[in-house]
């Protein structure tokens, strides 16, 4: 039996066009704009009902699924094709959010099913104690994407895996044990990691995070310093800028910032400084240019290395760049990734320089998942697909287009106060006013949030007052998505004004 999923096997027919799905199956309200024509028919859902799949959610899964159940009305999604979504219903979404930023080449890539498949049949598991050929493969491939000295892989399941194994190091290499990162920051759940992620949402009154200590985000829109050249993006902010060419004044008070803390709240020795080139969760916030530049140098000066975090930002999301940190022309000591790389397979990484490893190889660290067959093997088809999808390119192109838009959007509706972002990540915050910049309210945004959905949009949330729209989609999405996108925000917005 093929182990093709059934979607594929049907798509090769539905490339003749004669079956192409033009419309979902359920009818759309009329005055909402046609959705991009699709290849697929998806497969009739015949499974658990609605209610049933709800019940089951209260009363025998975790109650953190209920939190995060986003919208008033769920969505319960049964099928997945490039950057498509279809509910039980038969509803088809375009999906803007790529299961927060983790769909990197499109729901069941063909190239990266078939990559799967072929793995499966061959072997799922095996463990480092025996070599097998498609880690090494991989490890020479991701390595290859990175600038000297970065040439060590570690392979874990997740990011918050990597992430909690790269404190570790950090540790470990320096003989220090302060970390700092920035408020807003998101970087995972475990109880170590818990101490880099700076969000009250995420937080426990447990003693976690022992030697973390936050320092203020260089926001430069929420921020108390920004500017209209401050940023590395098609949109700056609507802030007023008094500064010599060339010269961030913004960028000199976050950095003083980052010198306060070094004064006041850590010894003058550290172990790390981890952020991430974008801060995702905190709503794709941008620092000034050659902000990182200069916290790397104040870092290393201490002692600490430098660590990038790029679970949300790299593989081409950023579209100028494979990785994030490169677009902050800096080279970090160590590098931690997870979502994108495995297009939704569970897996993460962390690459660094053959010293760090090195200090990390006195004592034995084992991993039974980290680097399993079917992970690498998966993981290297994503790599080989973004090169031969254009993925990064395209992130460029349509990001860029899509934010361009969306800054007029900006200039014609006070309640949304800031663009921002690079390739096809993106956020759009909302105010209650331009004057203010205080946050949309929660109630709010989760109108205009909902309606968006019912149009047929996914797309997320974040920053610390759940402010922020997030648009991270798979990297696949064309021009034509992005115009029916515009669309429906727009329409979005002009349905919350008129109702209020
Ligand atoms: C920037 C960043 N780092 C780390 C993590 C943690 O990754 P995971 O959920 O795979 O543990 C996330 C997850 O959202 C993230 O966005």
């Amino acid at each position: 039996m093929s182990l093709l999923p059934h979607c594929l096997n049907f798509n090769l027919f539905c490339f003749t066009g004669a079956l192409c799905q033009k419309s979902t199956l359920k009818p759309r309200p009329t005055d909402v704009p046609d959705m991009p024509p699709c290849i697929l028919q998806p497969e009739e859902y015949t499974g658990m009902s609605k209610e049933r799949m709800m019940e089951i959610r209260r009363q025998n899964c975790n109650p953190m699924v209920m939190k995060v159940t986003n919208y008033k009305k769920p969505v319960f999604i049964h099928q997945g094709y490039m950057q498509w979504l279809w509910d039980v219903d038969g509803k088809r979404y375009l999906d803007l959010f790529a299961c927060v930023a983790t769909v990197s080449v499109g729901h069941c890539h063909p190239k990266v099913v078939a990559a799967a498949e072929k793995q499966l049949k061959r072997v799922w598991h095996t463990t480092n104690i025996y070599v097998n050929p498609p880690l090494h493969e991989y490890c020479e491939k991701l390595a290859s994407y990175f600038p000297d000295p970065l040439k060590v892989v570690y392979l874990t399941n997740s990011g918050s895996e990597a992430n909690d194994l790269a404190m570790l190091m950090a540790r470990l290499h320096t003989r220090n044990f302060d970390i700092i990162t920035f408020r807003g920051s998101y970087h995972g759940g475990s109880q170590q990691t818990l101490g880099l992620t700076s969000n009250v949402a995420y937080k426990y009154p447990v003693a976690n995070g022992l030697g973390c200590t936050n320092t203020m985000c260089p926001d430069v829109f929420r921020g108390p310093w920004g500017g209209s050249h401050c940023r590395d993006s098609p949109v700056q902010t609507n802030r007023e800028c008094g500064c010599a060419q060339g010269h961030c004044m913004a960028k000199d008070q976050y950095i003083g910032q980052l010198k306060e803390t070094f004064q006041t709240s850590v010894p003058s020795q550290i172990a790390a400084f981890f952020g991430e080139p974008i801060q995702g969760a905190g709503g794709a916030v941008q620092y000034p240019k050659s902000y990182l530049k200069e916290a790397y140098k104040l870092v290393r000066e201490r002692g600490g290395i430098c660590i990038a975090d790029e679970v949300q930002t790299g593989f081409g999301r950023t579209g100028s760049h494979f990785w994030g940190f490169q677009g902050h022309d800096v080279i970090p000591d160590m590098v931690t990734m997870a979502k994108g790389i495995g297009n939704g397979f569970p897996m993460g990484a962390i690459v660094t320089t053959k010293e760090i490893a090195s200090s990390f190889g006195k004592g034995l660290h084992f991993n039974t998942f980290g680097g399993n067959p079917l992970a690498c093997a998966v993981a290297s088809s994503v790599l080989d697909t973004i090169a031969e999808d254009g993925a990064q390119q395209s992130s460029l192109t349509v990001g860029t287009y899509l934010m361009t838009e969306l800054a007029k959007l900006r200039d014609k509706y006070e309640i949304i106060g800031d663009v921002r972002g690079k390739g096809l990540q993106i956020g759009v915050e909302m105010v209650k006013d331009k004057a203010s910049r205080d946050p949309l309210p929660l109630e709010a945004m989760s109108e205009i949030f909902e309606d968006i959905k019912d149009m047929g949009v996914l797309i997320g949330k974040g920053g610390l007052y759940g402010q922020t729209f997030r648009i991270q989609p798979p990297m696949c999405i064309t021009m034509e998505d992005a115009e029916f996108f515009l669309d429906i925000f727009n329409k979005s917005i002009h349905n919350y004004m008129e109702r209020k």
